[in-house]
């Protein structure tokens, strides 16, 4: 069902201090960096090998990322794995009895198509489904 971890998410309220952490210290080419209205938040990928680890600062305290921020501080947010269908991967996960929080894709970073599944049946780890854009 999942080809490879497409990336980690990690919440930040300094982008520019933890782009400089990722870059300037783990040697991560800074890739790519948009806003997401769909989320409320500033995006910026850095490439690790094939994967990526996404910083996510958030626009607004409403942004989820934003309540993930206050209640939590900085620090890892979700993990993300790749598939090539996400509509078969969700009817899997669907049928497997996984809690759904988005039950249709929405789009994602760089035009990718993306769902995440709760944590609560996740082991508590927030889990994104991502098929990237072709
Ligand atoms: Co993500």
């Amino acid at each position: 069902m999942f080809g490879r971890i497409d990336h980690i998410g990690v919440a930040v309220d300094d982008l520019d201090g933890a782009i400089a952490l990722y870059s300037e210290r783990f040697g991560m080419r800074e890739q790519h960096r948009e806003t997401i209205e769909a989320f409320d938040v500033e995006a910026v990928l850095l490439e690790v090998g094939e994967g990526h680890v996404e910083l996510l600062k958030p626009l607004s305290s409403e942004s989820g990322i934003g309540k993930f921020l206050e209640r939590n501080g900085p620090g890892l947010h979700h993990v993300a794995y790749q598939t090539d269908d996400i509509d078969s991967a969700l009817e899997q996960v669907k049928a497997a009895g996984l809690d759904l929080i988005d039950k249709e894709p929405r789009t994602g970073i760089r035009g990718s198509r993306v769902a995440f599944l709760h944590p609560k049946s996740t082991g508590g780890v927030l889990t994104e489904l991502v098929e990237p854009a072709h």
